[in-house]
């Protein structure tokens, strides 16, 4: 037999003791071992439940950190998984056993549960050995003492949990004591029973294991070099209420004094915040969950075809991050828990990572710190695009900063001897630069783990709610990006310095004009955010975390800085000439003229445009529905065409955007069309449900395209060389 398979089997004559836990995995370990990769070494149950995937971890030799957000589940991690040889012998029993000499501070069980689930002899018991447990002599035997109470209790119980209330009648029918003989027995002898099977689960795999008990959301962002992740997480159709089936176990660790005890089973309330057991906010944790989850290459997901989302819409929110494999196995008997009905389908998503295209013409030529520091103060940045070791260099600018430093530096045993900032980056350099292609992983591992964080700070839906609170996107002046300098030419360097002249314009003009500015900048830099998150969350994307200038984010290692925009006024205008149309205005006064519709011919251009317009959907005629509906379809051609050849648009969004804020590097433009209302366009930017699956999509197929197609070539006036860059531009059309 080859050495690795007599290591995997080293620990399998430990056995875990058979659990009595909804949705427990026991049955199916041999099913799931299978599609456990080769090369994983740390694996993490991020809802261990019974843990009996961790055991099965812990038996492959993993170094296995298991966690679970109830406390009771946290306490059979300690004393099965992270526990290596504590046990519970003959002088720890005389301690459990013993009259406790705290017992009087200990009634809560016979307070809350004597006539619910025991006779009052019973739960006397239980808070005496309750009192007991701290006086072991570690936490590992606590833990152990705890674990092995829990499986005696429940099997005292009919159907092995607590939310119905039958125990103490099933108790006195002759009928289903036969069945149950644990009904009538007393918890002591099952405790005893139980005990040797428990010791004996306990084995040193040599390695550090570690339970946890933390909402899987608030732990992820901590955990480090872990190679596989299980999910099995409670889905919302069937028995998803942990709490309410275990609430007595959960009461008897924690001990509650400053909790609610409610219904007829004396739940403790309020329970914890899980986030995966109701439907209203399921799809947003598994959103979250995915995206902190990005730096552990292989997931297990188990699931049931029964679950809440749907296999094809769960699929969906997985394919975003990791190549998906769906595995089925069919119930043949019901064993309780997760719709685990006879004849329902569990189902195992095995997730690996996304094969991200190489750039075809990339090179490794090694250069020299400053050779990448020139370039990228020149703005001269196209062979950032092809170099191996530039596209270090600009990693390792995204996480400049002293406290990200110090991190990065500690968690990938790197050895920086400099202080200052600067000479830390080149330091980092040279130093990363010896093994390139492992130093890309670290610092892709790094920044996805710090930036998933950030991701998960935005709640989506509630900030596209509050930007869905502004009805009118007035910007109340024209300022030319300085409101500042707007109201001192206006207002203050002006040449009749009336006081009252200036006290009357705030009313009409000045606070209407500050309004206009604050709210519509507090709008474009919020939909950035809720933009940007959504191309940060998507696995092809690694952001970079502090400010690069000219870098938002890396789509498949390529740089781009992303760009929201609309179809622009200009570039219509320019397209109508080339197809000899006439010029939109002139066209509607025109119209407007032969249907003796009157407007204000002083008026700015763009307020002519609106009255004759509105002018001519009031009226409603034949005449004005066709002047309208012509314009609208000549524009939609222009769009099409750009939509057809985007390098088109991209050249001229290059070659025409304004010279104080010039820049040559790559961009991924994002245009939005209302094509119902293009003066509505404005609102996309806020329409997640339309933005997220066109944004998705796109980076989905990135892989796909072909390196040439991104290229392109523009020249800007005043400017004696071309640009070369990499753009592309997605069209969210409406
Ligand atoms: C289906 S069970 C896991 C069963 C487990 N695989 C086993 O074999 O026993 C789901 C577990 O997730 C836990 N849980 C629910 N929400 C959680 C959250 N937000 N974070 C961590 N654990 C959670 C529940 O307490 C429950 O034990």
């Amino acid at each position: 037999m080859p050495e690795r398979l007599f290591e995997d089997f080293k620990y399998f004559d430990y056995k875990f003791p058979e659990p009595q836990y909804l949705g427990a995995k026991y049955v199916m370990l041999d099913w799931i071992r299978q599609f456990i990769p080769k090369d994983v070494k740390s694996a993490l149950d991020a809802f261990g439940g019974s843990q009996s995937v961790s055991f099965l971890f812990k038996q492959l030799g993993f170094q296995t950190i298991t966690n679970d957000f109830l406390n009771f589940n946290y306490q059979i991690g300690k004393a099965l998984i992270e526990n290596l040889s504590g046990k519970l012998t003959e002088d720890d029993l005389i301690i459990l056993f013993q009259k406790s000499p705290t017992k009087s501070d200990f009634t809560l069980i016979e307070n809350l549960f004597t006539g619910i689930f025991f006779e009052k002899e019973q739960a006397f018991f239980l808070d005496n050995f309750r009192a007991n447990i701290p006086l072991l002599e570690s936490d590992y035997k606590k833990a152990l003492a705890f674990t092995v109470m829990f499986r005696s209790i429940t099997r005292k119980i009919t159907m092995g949990h607590f939310a119905h209330t039958q125990a103490l009648s099933y108790a006195s029918n002759p009928e289903r004591i036969r069945r149950n003989r644990s009904l009538v027995r007393p918890v002591k002898d099952i405790f005893c029973e139980l005990l040797p099977l428990y010791n004996n689960a306990v084995f040193d795999n040599s390695q550090q294991n570690i339970s946890h008990h933390k909402n899987i959301l608030e732990l992820l962002p901590e955990i480090r070099n872990v190679d596989l992740v299980y999910f099995d997480p409670p889905y919302c159709n069937s028995h998803a209420d942990y709490q309410s089936f275990y609430h007595l176990l959960e009461t008897y660790t924690e001990y509650w004094k400053d909790k609610e005890f409610i219904n007829g089973i004396n739940r403790y309330e309020p329970q914890r915040y899980s986030g995966f057991d109701k439907k209203s906010v399921a799809i947003e944790s598994f959103e979250k969950l995915f995206a902190l989850a990005e730096g552990i290459p292989y997931w297990l997901i188990s699931y049931n075809d029964r679950s809440y989302p749907a296999i094809d819409v769960f699929e969906q929110i997985l394919k975003k991050h990791r190549e998906v494999q769906i595995e089925t196995r069919t119930y043949r008997n019901g064993r309780g828990g997760k719709g685990s009905v006879a004849g329902s389908r569990e189902i195992l998503f095995v997730c690996s990572p996304k094969t991200n295209i190489s750039l075809a013409n990339c090179k490794i030529t090694m250069r020299p710190f400053e050779y990448w520091q020139k370039l990228h103060q020149s703005e001269a940045l196209g062979e950032f695009n092809t170099n191996r070791s530039g596209l270090l260099w600009l990693k390792i600018k995204s996480i400049l900063r002293k406290d990200l430093i110090k991190d990065f530096v500690a968690s990938s045993r790197c050895r920086v001897s400099e202080t200052g900032l600067n000479a830390q980056f080149k330091e980092l350099y040279n130093l990363l630069s010896g093994d390139i292609e492992t130093a890309h992983s670290l610092l892709d591992d790094y920044t996805r783990k710090i930036s998933s964080s950030q991701i998960a700070s935005v709640n989506e839906q509630k900030l596209s709610s509050e930007l869905y609170k502004l009805k009118t996107f007035d910007w109340g002046g024209d300022y030319q990006n300085s409101l500042d300098k707007y109201l001192v030419s206006r207002y203050i360097k002006v040449d009749n310095p009336s006081y009252d002249n200036l006290v009357a314009k705030f009313v009409t003009e000045i606070n209407p004009a500050v309004q206009g500015y604050v709210l519509n900048s507090w709008y474009n830099y919020w939909s950035s955010v809720l933009i940007e998150n959504i191309f940060k969350s998507h696995s092809a994307v690694l952001p970079t975390i502090g400010k690069i200038k000219n870098v938002d984010f890396f789509v498949n290692d390529m740089p781009f800085d992303l760009k929201v925009t609309y179809l622009p006024a200009e570039y219509i205008k320019q397209k109508r000439k080339e197809k000899g149309l006439p010029v939109e205005l002139t066209f509607l006064k025109a119209q407007a003229k032969a249907l003796e519709i009157s407007y204000n011919k002083d008026a700015k251009p763009g307020d002519v445009h609106y009255e004759i317009t509105e002018k001519m959907k009031d009226r409603g005629d034949d005449s004005s529905k066709n002047v309208l509906t012509r314009l609208q379809t000549e524009t939609l051609s222009i769009l099409q065409d750009a939509q057809q050849q985007p390098k088109m648009l991209a050249k001229w969004l290059y070659e025409n955007q304004g010279e104080m804020r010039f820049g040559a590097e790559n961009r991924l433009f994002l245009v939005l069309v209302d094509t119902g209302n293009f003066a509505d366009s404005w609102k996309l930017k806020r329409n997640i449900d339309l933005l997220k699956p066109l944004v998705v999509s796109y980076l989905d197929d990135f892989k796909n395209q072909n390196i040439k197609d991104l290229e392109l070539s523009f020249s800007f006036k005043g400017k004696p060389n071309p640009f070369n860059v990499l753009t592309d531009i997605i069209f969210i059309v409406k």
